[in-house]
């Protein structure tokens, strides 16, 4: 029987197996790759150390998904904007739960080519293409009447479109685009469309906000960006702001009613709404290719209006800003309701409805500095714009119901 080594420099009484050699050199030799194949591993080791760490960050960019089955068959619904990005995959989850949906936007030709491709993905035929231009107050008032004359229940109304970033430019009444657009069209929509959402409760009204109203004050001087106009962090972020103040208002009004709204940040993702971006052109191609990895699809961007929808959890909650599917506290400034009053009474004024709330004392009915300002009426079309306090009024002024045939 062989003797077991014992190499000198090694701990007096270690005992290693014959032919050994526990020298630094010689275990180097051991437990380590050389060469080639050395290096092949430990590049392929970091390439899926780096894979899984990509993975799951867009896991994480693209947000929780709304998972629950629950199907709304016959439920009618309303989505603005839906001919592309977060309302178009909106309307797709919606149809294939069987909802009857009612796409509103401006362009019927993009409208009718959305409505095909949702009908042949969703098997859903319930989709109904309708012009709503949210620039134009009497646009809203025209789609309304259709809508009424057509549907006498509404159970879902998602306030989808918006515009950010454009160019200074006016609606159709005279106000500036981002605000006309994003919140005084929703919100003579909102309120034309309250005594159907109301006779079908339970209900739900869904505004789509954005995290931009953190930039955002509304500004009462200004309230049209006249006198100093930021594209992005002035009037985009005040519209988003007023998205929200609007919900927080409109969920007190409708305490009681079965009516439930909640307003939601989608998250950033990949649409068109830059389309009004004016940078120089490799700085469009940089985003244009960051945004394929870094910004959520409008599948994913759709999750969180899909859960204020149609969660069955949320029956009952209402007034609430929600992003990645989850319910958020708001800063001050967006839950102050002084200013939420006030944005209620003079977008009351500015889209030409009669004030539900009688006006604080000492003030003006008819003022708000804020009018129009390429002369158009405000309130064109069944408006007055009068201040007329009774709020009896409302209902007497909501559109006229005539009969339209479905086309
Ligand atoms: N994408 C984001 O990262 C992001 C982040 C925060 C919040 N949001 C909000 O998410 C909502 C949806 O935006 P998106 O990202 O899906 O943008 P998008 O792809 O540009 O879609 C916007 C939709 O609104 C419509 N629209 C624009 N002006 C309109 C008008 N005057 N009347 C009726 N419809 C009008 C557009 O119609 P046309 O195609 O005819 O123009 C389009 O269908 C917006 O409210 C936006 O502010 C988006």
């Amino acid at each position: 029987m062989s003797e077991a080594a014992t190499p000198p420099g090694s701990v007096p009484g270690t005992v290693f197996p014959p032919g050994f050699d526990p020298t630094a050199e010689s275990v180097e030799k051991t437990l380590c790759f050389r060469g080639f194949w050395a290096w092949a591993v430990l590049i392929l080791l970091i390439a899926l150390g780096i894979s899984l760490f990509m993975w799951l960050l867009r896991k994480c960019i693209q947000g929780p998904a709304y998972r629950k089955a629950n199907r709304i068959d016959g439920k009618v619904v309303i989505v603005t904007g839906c001919n592309t990005g977060i309302g178009k995959e909106t309307v797709l989850e919606l149809a294939k739960r069987g909802a009857r949906i009612y796409m509103a936007c401006r362009d019927p030709g993009r409208c009718e080519a959305a409505r095909l491709d949702i009908m042949d993905r969703s098997r859903n035929q319930q989709l109904f293409n309708r012009t709503l231009d949210l620039g134009s107050l009497q646009s809203v008032r025209n789609f309304v009447e259709r809508f009424k004359a057509e549907e006498s229940r509404l159970d879902i109304l998602i306030n989808n479109a918006g515009i950010m970033a454009c160019p200074r430019t006016l609606t159709a009444d005279g106000y500036e685009q981002q605000f006309g657009v994003n919140h005084l069209g929703h919100f003579l929509l909102t309120n034309l469309l309250l005594d159907r959402l109301k006779h079908s409760s339970p209900s739900r009204i869904v505004v789509v906000s954005s995290a931009a109203h953190l930039f955002g004050r509304i500004n009462r001087e200004d309230l049209m960006s006249e006198k100093n106009y930021g594209k992005f962090f002035g009037a985009y972020s005040q519209s988003k702001l007023a998205n929200i103040l609007f919900t927080r208002k409109l969920s007190t009004i409708l305490k009681d009613t079965g009516v439930t709204v909640n307003c939601c940040h989608p998250g950033v993702v990949r649409t068109e709404l830059n389309r009004h971006f004016a940078g120089p052109g490799w700085m469009k191609s940089v985003l244009q290719t960051g945004s394929l990895y870094f910004f959520k699809t409008p599948k994913a961007g759709a999750q969180t209006s899909l859960r204020l929808a149609l969660d069955p959890k949320l029956e009952h909650s209402t007034g609430g800003y929600y992003s990645d599917c989850m319910w958020w506290p708001l800063v001050p400034w967006a839950r102050n309701m002084q200013t939420a009053d006030w944005l209620w009474r003079e977008s009351e004024k500015l889209v030409g409805l009669p004030p539900l709330e009688p006006p604080p004392p000492g003030q003006n009915p008819t003022q708000n500095g804020n009018g129009p300002q390429n002369g158009a009426a405000s309130g064109n079309g069944s408006g007055n714009g009068n201040g007329n306090a009774n709020p009896a009024s409302r209902e007497m002024q909501s559109v006229e119901t005539v009969v339209v045939n479905r086309s």
